[in-house]
């Protein structure tokens, strides 16, 4: 990539060996744009996605590989609004639902490759307590509070800051929710950098700091079909969760508290199976989730980043595989998808065409004394990291 500075309206002396500029005229006004050259292994084009009724400017950015991966990020939602990847003929096709404008993204939507914040998944009832006090949040799952609030940082314009180094192309999000914005105390600053590198491997590490304590748990909400048929259900991908215990939840899915042991049940993903194979069972826990819509606990917790879960579909041969160093992953079948929303070139979304793997701590914890803790103190750095690798079979 070439980075290049020029003078807005002037003409720039440019000196490719420091990457300085002077201007001739006194127009000391500058613009940085990127171009992508032919020679690098990675690069990163930004323009301009559009503008929201309030006139914020929405960038989009596209990381892309010489493997046939790219990946584009828009600064509104931190949302991944396309990813393409090689099937087994080497065909690079996009792999996740998404809309084609700025305007659809706006509208109510299930959470489209969107970052989740400042708790990903339900709080019950919209309520905790930290040190005696208790917070209320908007109930916008009734009758609980979901994925960080009607105006979680899945609505937030997020500054990106962009940055190459040997086979890597990154994007720093930043975004600093302020002290009881959607209810949650404390000012917190949080960073999301997404990292595309040659091997078709795309990290997404999350950090942030607060001055008051509070509770996080950030997540990606991307909706994966890795057939590229977005009209055709997920049901045939083979999925693998590395997990012997599930996060069982009651009706309004709020954990019960336990953790159940996932041998003999339709939540046993340990050797691969299909998402359709026994989604129709009798089962207490489908029928409360509709569909899978659950917390695994994965395994080897004291490990750090480790391989989480899988999905292959053998269509096109295109393996997905999660690593995370979190204690939990949300599988989500798409269950609640209902036909309303539109596919990028017609048609529209229905039951079940993506599915979610949602890195995470467990739904409800900061309301469940046995769970690992989400709270984060001032002078705790928060950091996580979790990689979606692409590969094919
Ligand atoms: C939740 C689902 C919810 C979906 C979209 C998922 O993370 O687990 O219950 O319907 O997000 O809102």
């Amino acid at each position: 990539m070439n980075v290049l500075k020029r003078c807005i309206y002037g003409i720039s002396i440019v000196s490719l060996a420091s990457m300085n500029i002077q201007c001739k005229s006194d127009k000391k006004v500058e613009e940085t744009v990127t171009e992508a050259k032919a020679t690098d292994v990675v690069t990163i084009e930004k323009s301009a996605y559009g503008t929201t009724p309030k006139g914020e400017k929405i960038d989009s950015y596209k990381l892309k590989n010489q493997k046939g991966m790219e990946v584009d990020i828009i600064t509104y939602g931190g949302i991944i609004s396309s990813l393409k990847v090689p099937n087994k003929a080497g065909k690079s096709e996009e792999v996740v639902l998404g809309f084609n404008s700025l305007e659809q993204y706006m509208k109510p939507n299930p959470y489209f490759g969107a970052l989740i914040g400042r708790y990903g998944n339900r709080i019950a009832k919209g309520k905790f307590t930290l040190d005696g006090k208790e917070y209320a949040l908007a109930i916008n799952n009734d009758p609980n509070a979901l994925h960080g609030g009607p105006e979680g940082f899945h609505r937030v314009v997020w500054t990106a800051e962009e940055a190459k180094s040997g086979d890597n192309a990154s994007l720093k999000l930043k975004y600093v929710s302020k002290d009881m914005e959607e209810g949650y105390p404390g000012n917190l600053t949080v960073f999301v950098t997404y990292t595309l590198n040659n091997d078709n491997s795309l990290d997404v590490v999350y950090e942030a700091t607060t001055d008051k304590k509070t509770v996080v748990n950030l997540t990606q909400h991307s909706y994966f079909n890795l057939s590229s048929d977005f009209s055709k259900p997920i049901l045939d991908h083979e999925i693998t969760i590395d997990a012997d215990k599930l996060v069982p939840v009651a009706a309004t899915l709020i954990p019960t508290g336990k953790l159940t042991d996932v041998t003999n049940t339709p939540f046993d993903f340990r050797k691969a199976k299909k998402v359709g194979a026994q989604i129709e069972a009798k089962d207490e826990q489908l029928k409360n989730g509709l569909g899978y819509d659950h917390c695994w606990v994965l395994n080897n917790q004291d490990k750090g980043e480790r391989f989480a879960a899988s999905a292959y579909d053998a269509g096109s041969g295109r393996l997905l595989e999660v690593y995370t160093d979190q204690p939990g992953i949300q599988f989500y079948s798409g269950n609640f998808l209902d036909g309303t929303l539109p596919m990028r070139n017609g048609g529209t979304y229905t039951r079940r065409t993506g599915f979610c793997l949602e890195t995470q701590h467990y739904p409800d914890s900061p309301n469940q004394k046995d769970f690992p803790t989400t709270v984060l103190n001032p002078g705790e750095n928060y950091k996580t990291k979790t990689s979606f690798k692409f590969s094919v079979k």
